[in-house]
Parts: C-alpha cells; sequence; structure tokens
C-alpha cells in the first residue's frame, strides 16, 4: 500500500532530510586515513540527538549502528566498527534520520584520500545515475522507468547492478511501498502520483553483479570482492516531478574539489 503524503507532510519529510544532510555536512569532515569507523559513527549519532532528531537505523532490526559503513566491497549494511579507513578506500555512508515522526534517507560515497580512476569511474557514474533515476521520477510515468533509467546508465558503462537490494517508499516509516529497483523494464511497476515520496539508490558494482551476506546477518558485499559504490537521495513528487528532499551540498562544501 502506498501513503502518498500531503504537502503538510512533505514538509516534514523535508526538515527530516534537511538534518540528515546537515549531518552528512559534520561526518564529511571526519572521513580520513587513520579514522574508525566507529567514531564517525558516533559523531553521527551525536550530531542527530543534538538537533532533536533520532538516528534510525540505531536499533532497527537489531542493526548496532548510526549509520550504515559500506567499506570498498560492502554493498549496503556494514557495521561501525574498529576499522581505521585507509586511503585509497572507498566508504559509504547510509543514513536515517527521524525528525518529528518522518524520515530522511540518503547515502554518499566518500574517497577516502587519493583513490585510483577505475574506482573514481564507479562512483562517479554510480553518482550520475542516481540523477538520471530522479529525471525519470515524474508523474506518468512508472517506477519500472526509474529502474531502467539507472539500470541502462550503468550497464552501458560496464557495470552491474546489484538486484536483491532496492530503493524505496519512505515518510513515517523508514521502509514504505513501493520498492524501487535499479534494474527493470520501462512502462513497469507502480504509476508515480503527486506526494510519492521514495528514496532511490543505486547499488552499483564495478564486478559481478553477486552479492553475500556475511555471517553477521547483515553486511553484504560482493561475491567477486570487487568495490561497489552507493548514492541514495529522498525525493517527492511534486507538480509533476521529483523535488530532491536530501542534498549532497553540506558534503560539497567539506570536500571541496573532492566531491565526487
Ligand atoms: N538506507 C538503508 C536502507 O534503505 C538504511 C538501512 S538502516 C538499517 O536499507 F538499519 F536497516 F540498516
Ligand atoms: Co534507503
Amino acid at each position: 500500500m502506498i501513503y502518498l503524503k500531503t504537502p503538510e507532510e512533505i514538509e516534514k519529510m523535508r526538515a527530516a532530510c534537511r538534518l540528515t544532510s546537515l549531518t552528512f555536512g559534520e561526518i564529511a569532515k571526519w572521513v580520513a586515513p587513520g579514522v574508525t569507523t566507529q567514531r564517525i559513527d558516533t559523531i553521527a549519532r551525536e550530531f542527530i540527538l543534538d538537533n532533536g532528531g533520532r538516528p534510525a537505523c540505531l536499533g532497527y532490526g537489531g542493526f548496532p549502528g548510526t549509520l550504515c559503513i559500506e567499506v570498498n566491497e560492502t554493498v549496503v549494511h556494514g557495521f561501525p566498527s574498529g576499522y581505521a579507513l585507509r586511503e585509497g578506500d572507498i566508504v559509504g555512508l547510509d543514513l536515517v534520520v527521524e525528525l518529528d515522526g518522518y524520515n530522511g534517507d540518503s547515502c554518499y560515497t566518500f574517497p577516502v584520500g587519493e583513490i585510483s580512476p577505475e574506482v573514481m569511474e564507479l562512483c562517479k557514474t554510480t553518482h550520475e545515475s542516481l540523477y538520471k533515476g530522479i529525471d525519470a521520477c515524474r508523474t506518468g510515468h512508472r517506477i519500472g522507468d526509474i529502474a531502467n533509467a539507472i539500470q541502462t546508465y550503468c550497464e552501458r558503462r560496464g557495470y552491474t547492478v546489484v538486484r536483491e537490494m532496492c530503493g524505496h517508499g519512505i515518510g513515517r516509516k523508514m521502509h514504505e511501498d513501493p520498492e524501487v529497483p535499479n534494474y527493470g523494464r520501462r512502462g513497469t511497476g507502480a504509476l508515480i502520483k503527486n506526494g510519492l515520496c521514495i528514496a532511490i539508490e543505486p547499488m552499483i558494482n564495478m564486478g559481478s553483479r553477486n552479492i553475500v551476506i556475511e555471517r553477521d546477518g547483515w553486511t553484504c558485499r560482493t561475491r567477486d570482492r570487487k568495490p561497489s559504490a552507493h548514492y541514495e537521495h529522498t525525493v517527492a513528487v511534486i507538480d509533476g516531478e521529483a523535488q530532491q528532499l536530501t542534498s549532497f551540498d553540506p558534503i560539497r562544501e567539506v570536500l571541496g574539489d573532492r566531491f565526487i
């Protein structure tokens, strides 16, 4: 069941998403060689709590972090840990903040120091494919149009699309209907209407699309251990078009010319 949001609800979504994006501005300063992912997670949690939000992933189904930590071959849902980031790593930080009963969900894959040109290209393509998906999110289109736009863009450039994990509707709950896959056929799936709020989140691999879940029951990594990238925005459909509710501007301000 898809819950379309009223303009008042969308304003609450916007506020939650704004806090999500501002949190990224804080943690972006800490992404550097030698910093542990646990440290970054703590900084995110404290910033959210100081600003009246709730870290929605923490305790969700038993998840142990504020952030999902996605180092190199980790696709999604990695735990914060004592692992210290290393020059050349990429690290996806995936964050959901609840504010005043509504959720904002976003993910950005950061470079740690200098990264290889091949990995940079994977990140750039994944980030760009997110905007291809957002462009396709408009009234009259269907969810499959978003999925197809992302898939086509990435596969043409030689990358593969993770099948098992999807974007999703979002609102009072972090995960609502519909599922928003990153692969599929145009003209299929639910019709896009004004008031639809979804998180679009391409998860794109350099090698094969296959994944495995680690023994912790959460951490999802590529089977071939080649890198995977992940970018995500929460959007709302208003006057026929998708408006981004989350923004990477706070990250861009910190990273400057290192922004991917
Ligand atoms: N953006 C992630 C998702 O949609 C957030 C997961 S939070 C967790 O799956 F608690 F499930 F890890
Ligand atoms: Co999400």
